[in-house]
């Protein structure tokens, strides 16, 4: 199977590096950043591409670019990696809808364009025979929608709870355990580069606003918005509301929910018990599915970084190759 990586950011270097450390019959055949590109229909040397980017800060020839190597390149699978727009989508919602017309699957962590566009996407897939696939743009490594489509197939999903913020699940964990205030803990997520290019869209609550619309989507084809989310951030929590929550024997998490009979989209700090399934410490995310077969079921993992984010990614790759490389 042959793919072409779009982003070569932290997502894309992790999933990259992981391409080319196992044995998973997967040849990359372009590579684009935000200033250069290479294109190599036989295979790239990824190690030397990465290589050259950590040395020089672009990856290729300046004179390629992404739109020139979903033109160029022969591939299979769009990898889209490059950072999200949650205004426009762009130009990541470009580069998805021009691979998938060419009847390119894709591949996505990229969270605007699929909470803008979902419904129109989708369709684009459909109609072109192909997969549109997003595992990674929410709960990072945590197979949500693998689990959904597998393991809980057939079963009615009646409401979902989650953290699907890692930056405020930090700063929250932080600022109880430590006594550190909001701004010392943001600090340190930004240091640890969990939290997003402009901070605010985590600690408003945004980030998992934009989740919580994917997830909707995803399992009501509601045609949820942004704007339809209920929405209230961490970033006027003072460290007394968390003390008084630990004298109550509890702590606040950011909690997303959502369900469709109770028409209830909603992200906002919750004082919960502290044995509760969802209290989940540093960047955890947890996501707890209510179902009408299987009840509860409550998903734990790591919600971003390079590596977790990659193995999500990789799932969606060999989910694509098991369903259409080996059509006979
Ligand atoms: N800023 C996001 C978070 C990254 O903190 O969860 C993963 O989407």
């Amino acid at each position: 199977m042959k793919v072409v990586i779009l982003g070569l950011g932290s997502v894309g270097r992790g999933v990259a590096e992981q391409i080319a450390k196992k044995d998973l019959g997967i040849t990359i055949t372009g590579i684009a950043d935000s200033k250069s590109g290479c294109i190599d229909n036989n295979g790239i040397d990824v190690t030397e591409v990465l290589e050259t980017k950590r040395t020089t800060g672009v990856c290729g020839n300046k004179k390629i670019s992404a739109p020139d190597i979903l033109q160029k390149a022969t591939y299979d699978v769009l990898i889209e990696v490059t950072p999200t727009n949650a205004i426009t989508g762009e130009p990541a919602l470009g580069y998805i809808k021009t691979a998938l017309a060419h009847k390119k699957h894709v591949v996505t962590s990229n969270k605007g364009p699929i909470a803008l566009a979902y419904r129109e996407l989708m369709a684009l897939a459909a109609k072109n025979g192909v997969a549109l696939r997003y595992e990674a743009t929410v709960g990072g490594a945590i197979p949500i929608m693998h689990t959904l489509e597998q393991g809980l197939a057939g079963n009615e999903i009646i409401a979902l709870y989650g953290v699907l913020n890692g930056t405020c699940n930090y700063i929250l964990t932080r600022m109880a355990a430590e006594g550190l205030t909001y701004e010392q803990a943001l600090m340190e997520a930004r240091e640890m580069g969990y939290a997003e290019a402009d901070p605010t869209y985590d600690v408003k609550g945004i980030d998992a606003a934009i989740k919580l619309v994917i997830l909707a989507n995803t399992l009501w084809d509601n045609d949820a918005k942004l704007a339809d989310v209920d929405l209230t951030g961490i970033d006027l929590l003072t460290p007394d509301a968390l003390r008084l929550a630990e004298d109550e024997g509890c702590t606040i998490r950011l909690i997303a929910e959502a369900s469709p009979c109770q028409h209830l989209l909603r992200v906002s700090p919750r004082i919960i018990e502290k044995d509760h399934p969802l209290v989940v410490d540093g960047t955890l995310n947890a996501l707890t599915l209510e179902t009408d077969m299987a009840k509860e079921i409550t998903l734990i993992g790591r919600g971003a970084g390079s590596t977790p984010t990659a193995s999500a990614i990789i799932g969606d790759l060999l989910c694509i190759r098991d369903r259409y490389d080996k059509r006979p």
